[in-house]
């Protein structure tokens, strides 16, 4: 048996390891752009975050290349990742990246290749998403109302564009959907009984996010979040719910089913019920850093080490993984703590 931290050769030339507290790396975040045309205010509020411009989605010399990307995922594959999720920023702002989905869709071991997305630019991309050889999408949509959708997009975004994406979707074959709803008290929630409705019915998933105190840009407080529990209760009574087992160990979102049959709804606690202890989720941003946390204050540069080659690589992730403690949601007081956090915009969530 293999000690945590300690990556043991596997009888199929594969490492298995754990971190200091036995969680195995099965999940990768990858994201693909550090930028994004939204200005949600929970994640990257205008008047503190630069101005995107067109230029910004023209290749940068900070981002990983498609190849660099490869490599590294590989790498992460022979420790045991079997999940990967590329996201931004907006990763539909990366140029070419159909290219991207269809190196990564051809490496063996990766049984899951998602993507989250804030749909505006979707109904032009997801035909080739599909071709590319994406398996699954999850599209970011807080509210059915145009003007709060504009208000919470942060001026930048329209509705109607991301409908548009996910009925283009639908069309390319995305049968089952994840559609995230980040709740804040006072401002969306009172949105949440029509999002269901419009969806329910469809094989597409609501998920309703407590809203975290990622990065330090957002000014999260804790009297914005509506727990999870809550929301439950007063869509209970509007629509009677029972609750699923998850899909696999460590899933993010709890799963519950309409009673009368009508589809599934999804919760993230991350704030009232966190997850910690079940964690197998690396991140690895757009410019090659690989944080062990959504809350991280620092990350690792990779990309020094791609050239390596694949074992070595992988030899230098898991000793990373193998030092890893994370576990700040089940620490987190009233209070977000002081100091840095990498910002979501930089690790897609
Ligand atoms: P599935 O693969 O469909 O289960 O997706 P997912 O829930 O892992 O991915 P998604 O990008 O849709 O994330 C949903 C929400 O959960 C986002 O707000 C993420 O930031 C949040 N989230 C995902 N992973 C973690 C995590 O490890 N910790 C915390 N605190 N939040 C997370
Ligand atoms: N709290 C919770 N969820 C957030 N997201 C972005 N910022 C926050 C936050 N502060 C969500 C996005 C997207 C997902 C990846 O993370 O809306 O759906
Ligand atoms: Fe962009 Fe998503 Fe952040 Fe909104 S939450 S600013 S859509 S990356
Ligand atoms: Fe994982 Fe960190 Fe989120 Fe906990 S807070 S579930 S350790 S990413």
């Amino acid at each position: 048996m293999n000690r945590a931290g300690d990556p043991t050769e596997l009888a199929t030339g594969t490492l298995m390891l754990t971190d200091r507290l036995r969680r195995p790396l099965r999940d990768l975040r990858v994201s693909v752009i550090e930028t994004c045309n939204y200005r949600c205010p929970y994640c990257m509020p205008a008047e503190r975050t630069p101005e995107w411009t067109e230029s910004d989605h023209a290749s940068s010399a900070d981002r990983l290349s498609f190849g660099e990307i490869e490599a590294l995922v590989r790498s992460f594959v022979r420790l045991g990742v079997s999940k990967v999720r590329l996201t931004g920023g907006e990763p539909l702002l990366r140029r070419g990246l159909p290219d991207l989905i269809a190196r990564l869709a051809a490496i063996e071991g990766i049984e899951d290749l998602a993507l989250t997305s804030n749909g505006s630019l979707l109904a032009r991309q997801a035909r080739a998403l599909a071709d590319a050889g994406l398996h699954r999408l999850t599209v970011s949509l807080d509210t059915l109302d145009p003007q709060r959708f504009a208000d919470l997009s942060g001026g930048r975004g329209r509705l109607d564009d991301v409908l548009a994406g996910i009925a283009a979707a639908e069309q390319a074959g995305f049968a089952a959907i994840k559609i995230n709803c980040v709740v804040q008290r006072g401002v969306n929630d009172g949105d949440v009984l029509p999002l269901l409705e419009h969806f329910r019915g469809t094989a597409h998933v609501v998920r309703f996010i407590e809203y975290m105190d990622v990065g330090t840009c957002n000014r999260w407080q804790r009297a914005q979040v509506v727990p999870s529990a809550q929301l439950r209760d007063t869509i209970h009574q509007r629509w009677p719910l029972r609750a699923l087992q998850p899909n696999y160990r460590g899933e993010v979102a709890a799963r519950y089913a309409y009673a009368d049959g009508a589809g599934e709804v999804g919760f993230v606690s991350s704030v009232s019920e966190p997850f910690c202890g079940d964690c197998q989720r690396a991140r690895l941003a757009a410019d090659g850093r690989l944080y062990t946390c959504l809350f991280a204050s620092t990350g690792t540069p990779l990309r020094p080490f791609i050239n390596e080659g694949d074992a070595a690589l992988a030899q230098r992730i898991a000793h990373l993984w193998g030092r890893r403690g994370d576990r700040y949601s089940e620490l987190r007081g009233d209070a977000p703590e002081a100091g840095k956090r990498i910002e979501m915009f930089m690790v897609g969530g």
